[in-house]
């Protein structure tokens, strides 16, 4: 690809609706791409908006009793505010109302009319006239109003035409040709199963006296477009489509069209067979991302509206004066697997929040501002060049800047951030292992200072790779660090060097920690917290794990990976069974309670996990000397194994 641009759009979404967290996540998605590429050092431009013709809008205005376009522009607010809220930097806002907009979309239309691209012909169909709605024969439900389900009378009118089925073939073999169009590939399979059957061409018109609240067909005048035909178009007259070339030739061809699943046939089918009649480029990705479900259903205005509040699932909205924009943001980014559905869930969101935000990153902030603060008045020590201690440490935040910068070009974000909160914890182990508690003990403030050097190091580069997730927490963060205000937004260059804070600096002291953690109050019976029809065979881990321990706490573990020699029964001991096992070049023996599970003949060459540093213990007799790690369901019992050959001996965490 030859050209650097960034161009990233989010569907317009239907204006008369309420926000809710789908049109949250896709706008959100967008920025966090378009604040990526700008660390990346790309232009980028960024466009979303609101849909505003159509039915819908004409009869909620005409119950309020109000003109569609005051109701357009009472409720268009609703979105621009929450964009404000979450931080949305968006760099256009397009309402389908407005003027330039309008004027492309008659521009379009005529010009497809005078090549003979649009004609008029009699659409049949049926109408129900108590719901004043017009459908097509597969449309209706036992041959009546899908709606009201009442009857439907047959009906002839003139409308007109987009004549797609003659870009039916020239778009198949583009969407082969050009396997980096459609997203992720299982939404490109579907496309060209669409598209299997013969393509008809496209009704783009409504009679006003059906629709009046719409585009003018400029070739006649008692009708307006329809909706897709008007709102698809968005996406080039929001970047100056025949109204501001230079800018247009700048963006186009977008970049990622982001949308859900949901618009997939309008977005890869509809708008490609629009753009090769208009003779322009097609998208270079178009990416249908999965659902938010709410206890297995697609989260939507009506599924979060239950009769009480416990039927009621926890409203994300509620979430971000709950506990920040920022942890929202993180959530959403970091928890689905872009292109697959993911539940949301409150329980979720908190275990994610208190082990990445506040034990991980929160914890490394924290240690390191306050040793700074009681040892070196917060003057930043100079730094020193990382030797063989720091070597796992600069790996792991090297690891993270490659993964994110993949993570942003390649819609890997959850991705990208995990191997950032692996640097962070890679972080939290070399503060550690370095023992500056003892450094100030023994009165070592030089090598002291150059430990707490290199976690403010890692953190600087955390809280760069992570501004585009969490704006203004990073930030935050880099003010702490003493980054110098014009420097405060991150660039990628800066964050593959290290040992860029400026020494001398005094940094700020810490009033609060960034991520307080978030106390889980015991109140919700726990069945109703595992109740997932969805996931029944994988519980939420929050309902497994409300206690959340500190990395220091998992780091005392010693586990290690051990091969069994031998195993054999233990004397009247129906449920105990006695293994040697090797861990290196050391032999020992462990009693587990598995002999329900294994026969002693099955397990010699397994490689299993064991805690490596527990007290030994006698059980009938036996000295046991450590303990095997196995997974427990129901009745079940599975020792964990590595997945691939390994020696024995290595550590597991
Ligand atoms: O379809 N999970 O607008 P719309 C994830 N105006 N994303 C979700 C979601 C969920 N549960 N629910 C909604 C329209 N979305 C048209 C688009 S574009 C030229 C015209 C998101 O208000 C997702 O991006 O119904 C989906 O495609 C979009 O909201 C639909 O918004
Ligand atoms: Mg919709």
């Amino acid at each position: 690809m030859s050209k650097q641009n960034f161009y990233v759009t989010t569907p317009i979404y239907y204006v008369n609706d309420k926000p809710h967290i789908g049109h949250s996540y896709t706008t959100i998605l967008a920025d966090v791409l378009a604040r990526g590429h700008r660390l990346l050092g790309v232009d980028s431009f960024f466009l979303t908006g609101t849909d505003e013709h159509g039915l819908k809008v004409q009869q909620a205005a005409q119950k309020l009793n109000r003109s569609p376009i005051e109701h357009c522009d009472e409720t268009v607010k609703r979105f621009q505010e929450l964009w404000a809220k979450l931080g949305i930097t968006y760099d256009y806002f397009i309402r389908t109302t407005e003027e330039r907009h309008k004027k492309v979309v008659q521009e379009i239309l005529q010009d497809l009319y005078d090549r003979d691209l649009i004609y008029a012909a009699n659409y049949e169909g049926w109408y129900c006239v108590p719901c004043e709605r017009f459908f097509t024969e597969k449309d209706l439900v036992d041959g009546k109003c899908p709606d009201c389900q009442r009857a439907v009378e047959s009906l002839v009118e003139k409308n007109y035409f987009f004549k797609m089925s003659q870009y039916q073939q020239r778009l198949i073999d583009y969407i082969n040709e050009h396997p980096d169009f459609i997203q992720p590939s299982h939404r490109r399979q579907e496309t060209l199963g669409f598209l299997q059957k013969p393509l008809g061409d496209l009704c783009i018109s409504r009679p006003k006296a059906r629709l009046a609240w719409g585009i003018d067909l400029p070739f006649d005048k008692d009708y307006v477009t329809y909706v897709w035909f008007d709102a698809l178009v968005n996406y080039i007259s929001g970047v100056g489509y025949r109204t501001d070339e230079a800018n247009f030739r700048r963006w186009w061809p977008a970049s990622y069209h982001l949308i859900g699943k949901d618009i997939l046939t309008t977005h890869t089918v509809y708008w490609p067979c629009m753009l090769m009649a208009l003779e322009l480029e097609l998208p270079k990705t178009v990416f249908a991302h999965g659902w938010w479900l709410t206890q297995g259903a697609k989260m939507s205005k009506t599924a979060m509206q239950g009769q009480t509040a416990q039927e009621r699932p926890s409203n994300p909205m509620d979430m971000i004066d709950k506990y920040g924009v920022d942890a929202l943001r993180y959530y959403l980014m970091s928890a689905m697997s872009l292109g697959q559905d993911t539940e949301f869930s409150e329980e979720a969101f908190i275990l994610k929040f208190n082990s990445e935000l506040a034990n991980d990153l929160g914890n490394l902030c924290s240690r390191t501002v306050k040793m700074l603060e009681k040892n070196f008045d917060s003057v930043l020590p100079p730094a020193n060049e990382p030797g063989a201690d720091e070597a796992a440490l600069v790996a792991a935040c090297q690891n993270a800047v490659a993964a994110m910068r993949c993570g942003i070009e390649h819609m890997q974000l959850d991705r990208g951030i995990a191997e950032v909160i692996a640097a962070v914890r890679e972080g939290n182990r070399y503060f550690d292992a370095q023992k500056p508690w003892i450094l100030v003990k023994e009165g070592k403030l030089e090598q002291l200072g150059s430990v707490l050097r290199h976690t403010a190091e890692c953190l600087r580069i955390v809280s760069g790779l992570l501004y585009p997730v969490m704006p203004e927490k990073m930030l935050q963060l880099r003010r702490q660090l003493g980054v110098e205000e014009k420097k405060l937004v991150p660039n990628m260059d800066k964050l593959s060097q290290w040992n860029c804070l400026t020494a001398g600096v005094k940094l700020p002291c810490l009033e609060a920690p960034i991520f307080p953690r978030i106390e889980v109050k015991k109140e919700k019976p726990a069945a109703q917290v595992r109740e997932k029809p969805q996931k029944a065979s994988a519980p939420q881990p929050a309902a497994i794990a409300p206690n959340v321990i500190g990395i220091e706490d998992f780091a005392k573990l010693n586990l290690r990976t051990a091969e069994v020699i031998s195993a054999e029964r233990v004397p009247e001991a129906d449920k105990l069974l006695c293994l040697q096992v090797r861990i290196g070049d050391e032999e020992r023996q462990i009693v587990a309670g598995i002999a329900e599970f294994y026969k002693p003949e099955e397990l010699p060459g397994k490689l299993i996990v064991i805690v490596a540093n527990l007290k030994p213990r006698e059980l009938r007799g036996l000295v046991s000397q450590g303990m095997l790690l196995a997974a427990k369901q129901g009745k079940k019992l599975s020792l964990i194994t590595c997945d691939q050959p390994f020696v024995s001996g290595a550590s597991v965490g």
